[in-house]
């Protein structure tokens, strides 16, 4: 059979949109970057991967995939050298995390938290100048006290021995998994200030995102969990949650060009709910989240 497309377009081996996460918001993202970007779409779940690289391929997307579970260093290794053999890496898009349904807290935080950190380091030498990485954190990062010695731990999960350090400044106690999950993406607010740091001399960004409420799956299914949810709804200013499309839209946004001077911060698309939360005492360990 003849391929419609007979000709490639001249973006397709443009450097890629890498799309860590494949779930509502990694699809999201993908589709507003795919506009621009030839994508390469990253997730640990091999039929999820294999049907978004199809679904998106038959939008009209230049896609492929890459199997990776983000928390075993030999294949997030295995990730940075077929990165390394391509075009390059012009948005790092880092989606992926587990909310509380995983009820392992060790498992959260290896995925939340050590796995960001493995796939900078694999992405980090092929990312081209002008390149932007967007880490998805969450309004949850807002909600912890700030404690010195937690961020110190936190700040380093490469280190050997970092989940018996992470118990000891917590006084031998495990945390609940809404913490573990507010801990996470407490500090990959914070890795991304420090990559801009770090990466900035290579004139790479590096930003966070942090949604507030959003329709998805996982706002869903891991918000079940959340009691009182519902009800938290009605105190966003906007009186609404967010959808996939305003999330993705603000990350494109930040990863474009259009943002070149937008580096080492963290974006909060929450509809004015950490505002609510600011004004009611409720932010950094005040009253319970509203
Ligand atoms: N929905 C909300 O209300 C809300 C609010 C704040 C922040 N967020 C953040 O937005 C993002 C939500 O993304 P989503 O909607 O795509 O989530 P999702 O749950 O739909 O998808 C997560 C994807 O990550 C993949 N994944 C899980 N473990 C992995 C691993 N070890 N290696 C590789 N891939 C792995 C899963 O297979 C899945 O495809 C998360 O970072 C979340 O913390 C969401």
């Amino acid at each position: 059979m003849t391929d419609f497309v007979e000709r490639k377009a001249y973006y397709a081996e443009a450097p890629v949109a890498l799309i860590i996460g494949c779930g509502d918001l990694g699809m999201g993202c993908a589709r507003a970057l795919g506009q621009r970007h030839p994508l390469l779409i990253v997730d640990v779940d091999g039929d999820r991967l294999d049907r978004a690289v199809e679904m998106l391929r038959n939008e009209g997307h230049t896609v492929s995939g890459h199997k990776c579970d983000i928390t075993d260093p030999q294949q997030t290794k295995a990730l940075g050298a077929a990165l390394s053999k391509g075009p390059g890496v012009r948005v790092l898009a880092h989606v992926a995390a587990v909310g509380p349904r995983i009820k392992d807290w060790r498992r959260m935080m290896a995925i939340n938290l050590i796995g960001p950190h493995l796939v900078a380091q694999a992405a980090h030498p092929s990312m081209v100048r002008g390149a932007a990485a967007i880490l998805v954190s969450s309004l949850g990062g807002y909600m912890c006290a700030p404690d010195q010695r937690r961020d110190a731990v936190l700040d380093e999960p490469l280190k050997p021995g970092f989940f018996d350090a992470m118990l000891e400044v917590l006084g031998g106690v495990e945390p609940t998994l809404p913490e573990t999950y507010n801990y996470s993406k407490r500090a990959l607010i914070r890795l991304a200030e420090k990559l801009a740091i770090a990466w900035g001399k290579d004139e790479v960004r590096v930003l966070s995102l942090s949604p507030g409420m959003l329709h998805t799956s996982m706002g869903r299914l891991d918000g079940a969990l959340t009691p009182g949810r519902n009800e938290k709804v009605v105190q966003i200013p906007l009186g609404r949650q967010g959808t996939i499309v305003e999330a993705a839209a603000v990350l494109a946004f930040l990863a474009s060009d259009a943002a070149s001077f937008v580096n080492g911060i963290d974006v909060p698309v929450d509809g004015g709910h950490r505002a609510v939360n600011t004004a009611n005492g409720r932010l950094y360990g005040g009253k319970q989240p509203g």
